[in-house]
């Protein structure tokens, strides 16, 4: 196959050039970062499985409704995706006190929320992502009051959907973080789900022990962290064919 076009590189994943007009090839890496990549590292079959995980994820949001990017998995580290304008922002959802809610307001790890909290930080690296308001993201043209209503509207029943997906197999979703952008047809603007939801971009807990079963475990140093990505993918119930030994998938770029 003729080498495609590079269109940006990411700390998790690249885009390539797609197919036909309007789609993207995203390609997950085995390269993980933490702390606005101060801290850096390789999570073997990490790809492998977040491409898996995010396919299923989007798929299962895709059939309740909810617009996605997500197109067809195309192979072991690949997916075809629509090409969408990416609103600047990272959401984040909270349900469980962790991570930077934590250590902002002091409330322990763990500590039920007394409902869920939605987040906006400002996707910029050389600022650190900073953490934003509405009044900042209208006033600044990231997104619009129609567009945020828009993504509020899809972020909540995606919490609900995957709150309820996750607890099935013994997960407590505790945060996560999604990415929405702009489907343009023509002169139609429609807000869909983009970029990738899986255990780098989710806290995910189990229910009976409160084991990290995400990122966390790279962050923090924990140790078994491609056991925990691969223990999602089992319960999930999509382990790559191969199983286990499948997951180095193949390395070279097409
Ligand atoms: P935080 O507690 O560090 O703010 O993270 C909240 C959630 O967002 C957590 O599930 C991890 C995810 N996240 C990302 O996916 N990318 C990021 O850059 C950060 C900071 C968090
Ligand atoms: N992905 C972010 C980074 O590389 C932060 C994180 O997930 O902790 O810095």
């Amino acid at each position: 196959m003729a080498r495609r076009k590079q269109i940006y590189e990411g700390k998790a994943k690249v885009l390539f050039e797609g197919p036909e007009p309007g789609t993207l090839v995203q390609y997950f890496k085995d390269d993980a970062t933490a702390f606005n990549n101060k801290k850096r590292g390789t999570i073997t079959g990490k790809g492998v499985l977040n491409n898996r995980i995010s396919e299923y994820l989007m798929t299962k949001l895709g059939e309740i409704g909810v617009p996605t990017h997500f197109v067809r998995r195309l192979n072991m580290r690949e997916q075809l995706v629509r090409e969408v304008e990416i609103i600047p922002l990272e959401v984040v959802v909270r349900n469980v006190a962790a991570g930077g809610l934590s250590q902002r307001f002091g409330i322990p790890e763990g500590t039920a929320l007394p409902r869920t909290i939605v987040e906006y930080c400002y996707k910029n690296d050389e600022l650190g992502d900073p953490m934003v308001s509405e009044e900042h993201i209208t006033a600044f043209g990231w997104a619009t009051i129609q567009d945020l209503d828009e993504m509020i509207s899809l972020t909540l029943r995606i919490n609900d959907f995957l709150t309820g997906l996750f607890l099935g197999i013994g997960i407590r979703l505790v945060d996560f973080k999604i990415e929405f952008g702009r489907l343009w047809t023509g002169d139609d603007m429609q807000i869909v789900l983009a970029d990738e939801i899986s255990p780098d971009s989710c806290r995910l807990w189990d229910v009976k022990t409160n084991e990290k079963m995400d990122k966390d475990r790279f962050r923090r140093d924990l140790g078994n962290v491609e056991e925990a990505y691969q223990e999602v993918a089992r319960r999930l119930g999509i382990l790559p064919e191969g199983g286990p030994r499948d997951l180095k998938g193949p390395n070279t770029l097409q």
